[in-house]
């Protein structure tokens, strides 16, 4: 039992959050029960406090990617599998991981309030580190990459409202601004990791950060990529990692270089104009071998790859299959259902009336529809569980293709100008999409150029799916479903889709619930002239029965 609180409160407003982890497989022999107990607090270091009452009301908890196998109960999404926790609240997580093996994490299920509200979700084999598919790690490190925002995240999400630029001020790494940062009058500290020569680390990197993925670069060392969103690939040595929003990738580090400083540097990547240009807001840590002479030498500093280079994200993520393993479902042949959906953009008006609107609101759909928020006082689970009429009038199907096609990846389309606009009217539904057990599903997400060029981490609740192929452009059924892996796709639970291009990948819909896919969009943010979109996880929501 392991019980430990973050961070320190200091006001009186908390909300406790209990995660009880069953490491049981179902018809186990040995049990073990592991209990997190998390206490949320505001810090008032600042003084932000007034609009802390809002926040903390929809705090939910999500596990990143924990399956949550036949207990969607514990999933943690507001208003669809739980109503929010209030202030001075517990709520207890009960869940098994049986079957799940890797780097996962939790956060707060609130766009801004997850920017500081997170962590790492380890979860170990059974039968210990010499049960890795790879060389037995002499420590295993996790490198958190988030970010550092001085503005308080309650205005920042009041800000996307009104239409100001917002954004964060720093990147950090597990925490630490690093020494390319001055902002209390003194060059920051940077996280350190000291090795030894000749010694093998598993990293545990996490993206946890709002808007960038990030390139992850040590100098003078390579990777071997081992795993992605708790599920092993087979291995893959490369001098750098690819990290989108939401997305884990463990690689093994060899202590293998001259005995010296090396900086590893956390790079976010944006795509080029005409895009709007974001800050570069790079941070770094140190990797120091241990005993070494004269460490106040400096450090090597990697050479990374340009910041608006998307290609090096494109392979990295193409060069990434499954690794066989006889507990490893195959890729499912057969396939029920089919969607293709595009990730666009649109605009309503704030009030919810499309008609003489002066006053709109941009918003990132799907198929062209924005996610609404179910509105009522009982979560959709329940409704659902409770077999209520009032969910038939709610909800409204995710069509299985868009309403109209066009030039999606035209870079003509990228905003603003008059030829995105006479695309953007759009409307706001709870959309969802409901399948037979045991269906197979492949979904192709097509990006548009409606948002700008950026690439887009989806993420689906509940389960883990094979991704099949990505590819630049518009995706063709009749060239592309030829180059599908269908022998050893990587299982995510975070797929990336491509810069002005698309990803398709099959999943089995067998772990009945209602569970939300979101995408974790960085256009919708500030510093993008073209106005703010308020739905930042414009999400469908899926439902299987
Ligand atoms: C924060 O809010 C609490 C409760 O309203 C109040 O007691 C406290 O003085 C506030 N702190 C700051 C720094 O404003
Ligand atoms: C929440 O849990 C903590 C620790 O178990 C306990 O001290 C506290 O009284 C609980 N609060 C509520 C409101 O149940
Ligand atoms: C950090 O900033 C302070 C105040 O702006 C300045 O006086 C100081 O020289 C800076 N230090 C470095 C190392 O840049
Ligand atoms: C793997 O990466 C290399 C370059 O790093 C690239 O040339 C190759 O196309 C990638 N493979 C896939 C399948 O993306
Ligand atoms: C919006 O419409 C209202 C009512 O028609 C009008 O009073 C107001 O000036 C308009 N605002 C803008 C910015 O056009
Ligand atoms: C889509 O736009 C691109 C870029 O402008 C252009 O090359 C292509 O021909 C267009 N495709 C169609 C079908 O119009
Ligand atoms: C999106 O839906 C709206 C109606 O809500 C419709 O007016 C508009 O033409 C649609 N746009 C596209 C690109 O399908």
């Amino acid at each position: 039992m392991n019980r430990w609180s973050l961070p320190a409160a200091s006001t009186a407003i908390a909300i406790a959050v209990v995660f009880l982890l069953s490491a049981t497989a179902p018809p186990a022999a040995v049990a073990a029960v592991v209990e997190h107990t998390f206490v949320v607090s505001m810090m008032s270091t600042h003084g932000f406090n007034s609009t802390f009452y809002r926040f903390v009301h929809n705090v939910g908890q999500d596990r990143h990617g924990v399956m949550q196998r036949f207990n969607c109960w514990a999933d943690g999404v507001p208003m669809i599998t739980q109503c929010p926790i209030l202030p001075n609240h517990n709520f207890t997580y009960r869940f098994n991981v049986a079957g799940q093996e890797g780097t996962l994490w939790w956060h707060a299920h609130i766009s801004f309030l997850r920017a500081t509200v997170h962590g790492a979700l380890v979860i170990r084999p059974r039968h210990g580190a010499s049960s890795y598919p790879f060389v037995k790690p002499y420590k295993e490190i996790p490198i958190i990459i988030g970010e550092w925002w001085q503005m308080d995240l309650a205005q920042a999400d009041q800000g996307i409202v009104d239409n100001l630029d917002v954004y964060f001020t720093a990147s950090i790494i597990n925490g630490k601004l690093g020494d390319l940062y001055n902002c209390s009058g003194a060059v920051e500290d940077g996280y350190m990791l000291d090795v030894e020569p000749g010694k093998t680390y598993l990293l545990r990197v996490i993206n946890a950060a709002l808007f960038s993925e990030y390139y992850l670069k040590i100098a003078g060392h390579k990777f071997t990529v081992v795993a992605a969103d708790a599920n092993y690939v087979s291995p893959y040595t490369t001098d750098v990692i690819a990290i989108a929003p939401g997305e884990t990738v463990d690689a093994l580090l060899v202590a293998n270089a001259a005995p010296g400083r090396y900086y590893m540097v956390a790079l976010p990547n944006q795509s080029p104009e005409p895009d709007p240009q974001s800050p570069t807001l790079i941070t770094r840590g140190i990797v120091q071998y241990r005993n070494i002479q004269a460490p106040d030498n400096g450090a090597v500093t990697p050479e990374m790859p340009d910041h608006q280079d998307q290609m090096t994200s494109f392979y990295f993520h193409g060069n990434l299959t499954g690794l066989h393993r006889p507990e490893r479902p195959p890729v499912p042949t057969r396939v029920d259902e089919r969607l293709f959906v595009t990730l666009g953009r649109g605009t309503i008006c704030r009030r919810g009336q499309s008609s003489s609107c002066n006053k709109s609101m941009t918003v990132t759909t799907m198929n062209n529809i924005s996610y609404q928020q179910p509105q009522g006082a009982t979560p959709l689970l329940e409704l659902h569980y409770y077999n209520t009429n009032s969910l038939t009038t709610m909800l409204q199907e995710l069509p299985d293709k868009p309403p109209r096609v066009f030039n999606y990846t035209d870079p003509a389309l990228i905003p603003p100008g008059p030829k995105v606009a006479k695309l953007e009217p759009t409307s706001k539904a709870t959309v969802a999409r409901r399948f037979r057990h045991g269906a197979v599903v492949e979904v192709v997400f097509q990006g548009t150029a409606m948002l700008s060029s950026e690439s887009n981490p989806m993420h689906l609740h509940g389960h883990d799916v094979f991704v099949l192929a990505h590819g630049e452009g518009i995706y063709d059924a009749a060239r592309d479903a030829a180059r599908y892996n269908l022998v050893n796709p990587a299982l995510r639970n975070t797929v990336l889709v491509p810069r002005l291009g698309w990803v398709a990948f099959r999943f089995i819909a067998d772990n009945p619930g209602a569970y939300r896919t979101y995408w974790f969009c960085k256009a919708v943010f500030g510093l993008r002239n073209w106005g703010s979109m308020r739905s930042f996880h414009s999400s469908v929501f899926i439902w299987f029965m």
